[in-house]
């Protein structure tokens, strides 16, 4: 069940002059629940003066070799992120979600496959789970990644990649990428702009035939990279996005509207073969909301349509969502929808938590 559970902080490390890293320490009897896939992420939650914040951050340790970790970007005014930098000692307890999320990486060891990935700045931590996990458990895959930064200095989990490369100098190409700082080859200088991406792939992915691109940072520099490769020949279906921070603009088609008569519309959750109904408004708040009202506490982080804890699939009658931008177009044809950007459309809504 995706509900939250206290986890022990057992470390607590400077990344950079401006991010950590959070180590937690898993009961024996929670190791199951917080098994998860390279690239997924946590909810966490805390309670800071009074007010309760979620924020869900990328785990950067790689499944079974390493404790469960996650690497936090300290922002300026940042409410979780200044706790964490402040507030946070080693031995404090955080409230947190299991694994979740649709961007990972499927191995199989008996694969020989070629990935690619184009970080920026914080975006490096799923991926760095996702390449350890790779080239660790496919023996005859190789990666080549891409890691923009503005300086050196702030560049996250620089000594793990180094390390990395120095295990797997055969199958890891690593290429940094700096936006403020002059590069001795100027192609390591700029931004990881449509040019510059082009630049990069016609320069070191020649031959190289892709297989999979994994993709993570701001929304602009997402859909950048995105449409680079798919220009280079990679089908649309093998670049997996993840974006953080807030998206400057939505990815969805028109969202049907609620119809005009506004009597209640009845939702029923399924959550652990558990069946709960509440009755709400067909426009105003959220499913989320609606139900935190009536005390059904549904999962939630961003509540903001970009995390996708809130996942859920429609199960019967119809929903419209505000925005999208956690699901990909086949988790929406398949009837998945994000409930805190969701409100019924027909009189009668069954959403199912249990279907993955
Ligand atoms: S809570 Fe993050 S997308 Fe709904």
């Amino acid at each position: 069940m995706r509900q939250f559970h206290a986890l022990k902080v057992s470390r607590l490390q400077d990344e950079t002059a401006d991010s950590r890293r959070i180590t937690f320490d898993i009961p024996a009897a929670l190791r199951e629940t917080f098994t998860f896939l390279p690239g997924q992420h946590l909810p966490i939650q805390v309670e800071i003066d009074g007010k309760r914040v979620r924020r869900t951050y990328s785990i950067c340790s790689a499944p079974g070799v390493a404790p469960l970790e996650i690497g936090v970007r300290i922002q300026p005014g940042g409410q979780f992120s200044g706790f964490a930098a402040e507030v946070l000692r080693e031995g404090d307890t955080l409230e947190v979600m299991p694994p979740f999320g649709q961007f990972h990486a499927t191995l199989d060891a008996r694969q020989e496959k070629t990935y690619l990935a184009f970080a920026a700045g914080s975006g490096i931590t799923p991926i760095l789970s996702i390449v350890r996990a790779t080239l660790e458990q496919e023996a005859k895959s190789r990666f080549v990644l891409f890691y923009g930064n503005r300086r050196q200095r702030t560049t996250m989990f620089i000594d793990d990649l180094y390390a990395l490369k120095n295990r797997f100098a055969e199958r890891l190409q690593l290429y940094f990428v700096f936006s403020r700082e002059e590069q001795e080859f100027p192609i390591f200088h700029g931004r990881l702009d449509a040019d510059k991406v082009r630049e990069l792939y016609r320069t070191f992915c020649v031959g190289l035939q892709p297989d999979e691109a994994f993709v993570c940072g701001p929304d602009t520099m997402i859909e950048t990279v995105k449409a680079a490769l798919e220009e280079a020949g990679m089908p649309g279906d093998a670049v997996h996005i993840e974006r953080y921070g807030a998206p400057r603009k939505s990815v969805n088609k028109p969202a049907p509207q609620p119809a005009a008569d506004d009597g209640l519309a009845n939702i029923t959750v399924i959550m652990d073969g558990h069946r709960k109904s509440f009755d709400m408004p067909h426009a105003g708040d959220s499913i989320v909301d609606a139900a935190a009202q009536h005390g059904i506490e549904l999962p939630f982080s961003c509540k903001g349509g970009v995390c996708a804890t809130c996942r859920t699939k429609v199960a019967a009658g119809e929903v419209r969502m505000d925005t999208n931008y956690g699901l990909e177009p086949w988790e929406v044809d398949k009837g998945f929808v994000l409930a805190c950007q969701s409100h019924p459309i027909s009189d009668s809504v069954t959403l199912d938590y249990d279907e993955a």
